[in-house]
Order: structure tokens, then C-alpha cells, then sequence
């Protein structure tokens, strides 16, 4: 079944949004992207579980192509929405937060993440890693970034204060599954990323 055939068998899905052979050009221009800064010294790349698994893998993969070859992985994990499509206006939670399970003392750490929301996620996780952790350096990647449309206060200065050092695509405010990303743990292993339609999962 290609792409398009998946989603139209599929009522819950809405449309592709990005297509397998989007997603490759997007890892691989990221990676080189990043190679560009981290050629010259070894880094640790921390995936957050499970949305970023195979974003991780692609990435590490296209990194090493891109000429960084001391690159070591290790994963970390939050735990924040649930099995729930987020509520509008839903916006201050809890992070409970796993791992890494190494030494990051002292490391130079980029953390991937799938997709950049409201931005707390990875706020807390990059002040964990650098502050907690004593990370030499903390950069974040996220392989999609949300246009959020109507963000209340408390959203908007949260993602002015923060900011992914680098961005695979910007996508707009809806929930989208697929290349890790879920929706009540369904989806992940789409090998392309597609929109739902959330009233199926409220
Ligand atoms: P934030 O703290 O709002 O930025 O939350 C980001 C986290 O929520 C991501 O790491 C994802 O796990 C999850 N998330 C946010 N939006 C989506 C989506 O559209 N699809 C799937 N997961 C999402
Ligand atoms: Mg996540």
C-alpha cells in the first residue's frame, strides 16, 4: 500500500502531511546542518522516548554520512500528555522525567525530540540535562514544530523564551502521527507523518 491508500483506508486519518521522501531531506539537510557545527568534537545524542525513536535513528544514521563520527546515543523519558488529544487551553503541567543512563557530567548533549507543542517538554528536559545533569553544552533538534493558532498568554511566553536550535518542518496546529508521533499510543510506525481527526480520540 503506498502513502495515500493507507490514510484513505484509514477514517481516522486525515491527509499526509509528509511523505517518506520529504521526511529523508528533511533528516539528512538537519543533519548536515548540525555536522556543520559538531563536525570538530564528540556529542551525545539524547532521544526522547518514544516519540523521537526513529527520528533518533534516521538522524544518528545521516550524521554519520554528514562526517560526525564520534556521536553516542542515549534516551531519555517524560512523561506529560497521556493517552489524550490536549485540551485547549490546557498549558502548565508536570514532567516526570527517566533516565539518561549514562554520565552527561561535563558532555556536550543535543536532545531530539519529535515535535515541539507548547514547549514545556523540552524546556524542563534541557534544564534537567544542563543544570541537574551538569552538561557542559545543551542544544535541542525537534523534527516538527507546531504553528500553534491560538496560544493562550502562559503558551505564547513559554515558546518566546524558547527555542529549538534546529527545526526539521513546521507544521500547523493540529495533531499529527506517524515516524514516532502517536495519538493513544496508535500510529507510531507510520513511515510517513499524516494528520488525525482528533474528534475520533477526544
Ligand atoms: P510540549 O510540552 O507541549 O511541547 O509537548 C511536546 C510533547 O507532546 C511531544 O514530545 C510529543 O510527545 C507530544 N505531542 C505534542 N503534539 C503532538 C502531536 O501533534 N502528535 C503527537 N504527539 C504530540
Ligand atoms: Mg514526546
Amino acid at each position: 500500500m503506498n502513502e495515500q491508500q493507507i490514510c484513505a483506508a484509514d477514517p481516522r486519518l486525515e491527509r499526509v502531511l509528509l511523505t517518506q521522501e520529504e521526511i529523508r531531506t528533511r533528516v539528512s539537510s538537519l543533519a548536515r546542518e548540525i555536522a556543520e557545527r559538531h563536525r570538530q568534537a564528540p556529542f551525545y545524542l539524547i532521544g526522547v522516548l518514544k516519540g523521537a525513536c526513529f527520528f533518533l535513528t534516521d538522524l544518528a544514521r545521516e550524521l554519520c554520512l554528514a562526517g560526525c563520527t564520534e556521536v553516542r546515543l542515549d534516551f531519555i523519558r517524560t512523561s506529560t500528555y497521556g493517552n489524550e488529544v490536549k485540551k485547549n487551553g490546557e498549558a502548565a503541567r508536570s514532567v516526570r522525567i527517566e533516565g539518561p543512563w549514562t554520565e552527561m557530567a561535563g558532555q556536550r548533549v543535543i536532545l531530539v525530540d519529535d515535535i515541539l507543542d507548547q514547549g514545556f517538554t523540552l524546556a524542563a528536559l534541557r534544564r534537567h540535562v544542563l543544570t541537574t545533569l551538569g552538561a557542559e553544552q545543551v542544544e535541542t533538534c525537534v523534527f516538527l514544530e507546531k504553528d500553534l493558532r491560538h496560544p493562550s498568554p502562559e503558551v505564547a511566553a513559554q515558546r518566546a523564551s524558547f527555542k529549538a536550535d534546529y527545526v526539521g518542518a513546521r507544521v500547523p496546529d493540529r495533531w499529527v502521527v506517524g515516524y514516532g508521533l502517536d495519538v493513544a499510543e496508535l500510529y507510531r510506525s507510520l513511515p510517513f507523518v499524516a494528520i488525525v481527526k482528533e474528534e475520533h480520540f477526544r
